[in-house]
Parts: C-alpha cells; sequence; structure tokens
C-alpha cells in the first residue's frame, strides 16, 4: 500500500555559550558533583546567558539544521516548536522563527507537552505530511530550562539545563511497511491525574516528586517501547539506536534493560546537556549524526516522558 512518510532529511542543534558544572552548582546550593553524578548521570548543563531567549536557541538550532541539509528556507511548509519555556506568553516561538529565517507565511506553531514536547511535535508534523498538508516541516525542540528553577531546592535545580535542537521533515513515498524510510509509528499518551508530581508553583518555579517522577518513568517507557515493537512486528535487536530524552541516566539505562540493548547502541548526552526537557532528543539525535553515528537505513526509536503525566515514542528509519 502506497503511503507518504515523513523523513528525517536534516538535523542541527544549539547550546548556550554558558557551562555550568555540577562543582559550579555546589557553590550555590548544597549538594556536591558526586551525588550528582550519581543519581542522574549528570556533569555540567548549558545556560543562556543575560538577554538570550529559547526563540535565540531555537534559532541557531534551525539554521544549523537547514545549512547541513542545503534547505532554503522559502521551501519550508511549516514550523512546529515544542516548548515550555516560550520567551513571551504569545505570540509563539514558531513565529519569531519563522520571520528570523524568512520562511514563508504557512502555518507555524508551538506545542508544550513539557520533556514530550519533541515526540508530541514529531508526530504532528508527520501527521500533517501524511495528509498531504505540507511537504517540508521544520521541527524544533527549544527550551530555557534555567528560568524555571527554585536556586532554593536543590532536588530540582541541579537537574536542568538548556539548548535547542532541529530536524526537517520532508514528504517520501513509501510502501507502507518497515522498510520504508521515515516516521514508522507514533505513539501517544498523556494521563493528568498525575499533573501535582511534577509542575511549576505559584512563582512559575519548578516543583518535583522526584521518586515518583522516576517510578513512572521506567514503568511507562517499559510498557512503551513494548508497544512499539509489537505494534511494527519487531523485536529489540532489530533497532540499531535508541535515542531517549535525556533526564536521567538511570531512567535511560532501566529502559536500554528493558529492551536488552547494550548502551553502545543507545544515545546518551544527559551528562553534557542535563535535561533540556523538549530539546532533548533533537539534541542527542544531532550529535549523534554529526558524530557520524547514524547511517541512512537505520532503525530508531525516541522515547520520552514528562510533566503531564505526558509521554510518547516514535520508531524511524533515518
Ligand atoms: N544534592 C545533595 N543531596 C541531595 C540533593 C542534591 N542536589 N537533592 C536531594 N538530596 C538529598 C535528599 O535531601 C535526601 O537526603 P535525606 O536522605 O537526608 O533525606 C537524599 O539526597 C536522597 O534524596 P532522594 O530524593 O531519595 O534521591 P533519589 O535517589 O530519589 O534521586 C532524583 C533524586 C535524582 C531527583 C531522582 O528521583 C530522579 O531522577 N527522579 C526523576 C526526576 C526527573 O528526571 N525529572 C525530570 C523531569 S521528568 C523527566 O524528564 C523524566
Amino acid at each position: 500500500m502506497k503511503v507518504i512518510r515523513s523523513v528525517i532529511c536534516a538535523t542541527g542543534s544549539y547550546l548556550p555559550q554558558k557551562i555550568v558544572t555540577n562543582d559550579d552548582l555546589a557553590l550555590r546550593v548544597d549538594t556536591s558533583d558526586e551525588w550528582i553524578t550519581q543519581r542522574s548521570g549528570i556533569r555540567k548543563r548549558h545556560m543562556v546567558g543575560e538577554g538570550e531567549t529559547t526563540t535565540d536557541l531555537a534559532i541557531h538550532a534551525a539554521r544549523a539544521a537547514l545549512a547541513s541539509g542545503a534547505i532554503d528556507p522559502a521551501t519550508i511548509d511549516g514550523i512546529i516548536v515544542a516548548t515550555t519555556t516560550p520567551d513571551q506568553v504569545f505570540p509563539s516561538v514558531a513565529v519569531k522563527v519563522q520571520a528570523a529565517l524568512g520562511c514563508p507565511p504557512k502555518m507555524a506553531f508551538d506545542i508544550q507537552a513539557v520533556c514530550a514536547g519533541f515526540v508530541y511535535a514529531l508526530s504532528t508534523a508527520s501527521h500533517f505530511i501524511a495528509a498531504s498538508q505540507a511537504k517540508r516541516i521544520l521541527v524544533i525542540g527549544a527550551e530555557s530550562m534555567s528560568s524555571l528553577l527554585d536556586w532554593n531546592d536543590r532536588t530540582t535545580c541541579v537537574l536542568f539545563g538548556d539548548g535547542a535542537g532541529a530536524v526537517v521533515l520532508e514528504a517520501a513515498d513509501g510502501n507502507g511497511d518497515i522498510n520504508d524510510r521515515g516516521i514508522l509509528s507514533t505513539h501517544l499518551y498523556a494521563d493528568g491525574n498525575f499533573a501535582s508530581i511534577l509542575q511549576t508553583n505559584a512563582h512559575d518555579k519548578i516543583e518535583m516528586q522526584g521518586k515518583d517522577v522516576f517510578k513512572y518513568a521506567v514503568n511507562h517507557m517499559a510498557a512503551i517501547v513494548d508497544e512499539v515493537l509489537q505494534k511494527n512486528n519487531i523485536t529489540s535487536d532489530q533497532i540499531d539506536w535508541l535515542i531517549p530524552h535525556q533526564a536521567n541516566s538511570r531512567i535511560i539505562q532501566a529502559t536500554a534493560e528493558k529492551l536488552n540493548m547494550s548502551m553502545e547502541r543507545v544515545v546518551m548526552t544527559v551528562a553534557d546537556h542535563a535535561n533540556t526537557s523538549a530539546a532533548s532528543i533533537p539534541l542527542a539525535l544531532d550529535h549523534a549524526a554529526r558524530a557520524g553515528k547514524l547511517k541512512p537505513g537505520q532503525l530508531i526509536l525516541f522515547e520520552a516522558l514528562g510533566a503531564g503525566l505526558s509521554w510518547g515514542a516514535l520508531l524511524v528509519r533515518y
């Protein structure tokens, strides 16, 4: 059966210049490099400088993606930005990116699904392409999570960082089977009954019941990877790369164990980037692509869970 697939034809990313190490944090709050590394795998993170915004990060990442694929901004049919930290309530980051890049006045909007934002955005874009409503969509995950940190709460302020990643999705003909290049299946969930375990408070700062989030992340990721395998009638040894949301190395290891995957097949950037929410997957993807790890035709599994709770996964042939 002929279908329209969405192929990842370019990637890009951007990290702000300022690097904050665990030792830097230990000067500010009662913590240590040893504690942060052991509990989360994080060693450092990038943070926006004075006046630098989520839109700035998104524009840098988008430019890098367009340059890597030699793509003319005039050919972009739509822009979807996954972010929880837009510079303003409105207008969206997406419209500002559109104007900065000189893209035509086609659709542009933001999606807010926190750490699951990028899998939500990529899924949404692929459905627009499958419905022939767009041919080339720029999908960006961009966050300034540092703006949401409570520097009196050592249990959360050590876990997050800022950055952005972008991909260009392009329509391509497929046969409707597992051998097609492009997005092969999308799996999205949310359960608002757990909204209060990870949320912002009255001062717009993160508050989190870390142990509960950890437990649900491990359980939901285990269940969703099973669902992806079953839906596509494949076994985990057919997956070349796991590119998970980068929140905590222990959550990632638990998912890899569930899949029986060795850590050599898991893209890990959490040590250097920390949790950049919706930006973490496209950042990891771009870093793996630029390191020459990803080869056309390889099978990649993306998965993420975050506040909401919201979670999801995608199976993609690169
Ligand atoms: N430095 C030093 N000590 C700390 C720190 C810190 N930064 N933070 C907490 N502690 C102390 C606690 O006060 C506690 O002390 P106590 O035993 O004297 O009471 C001790 O360390 C242990 O704290 P726990 O909360 O039990 O530590 P835990 O092993 O659960 O690790 C963590 C905490 C890292 C937050 C973990 O629960 C986790 O990763 N949860 C997932 C959260 C997450 O990733 N959220 C991101 C958003 S959602 C997502 O992206 C999946």
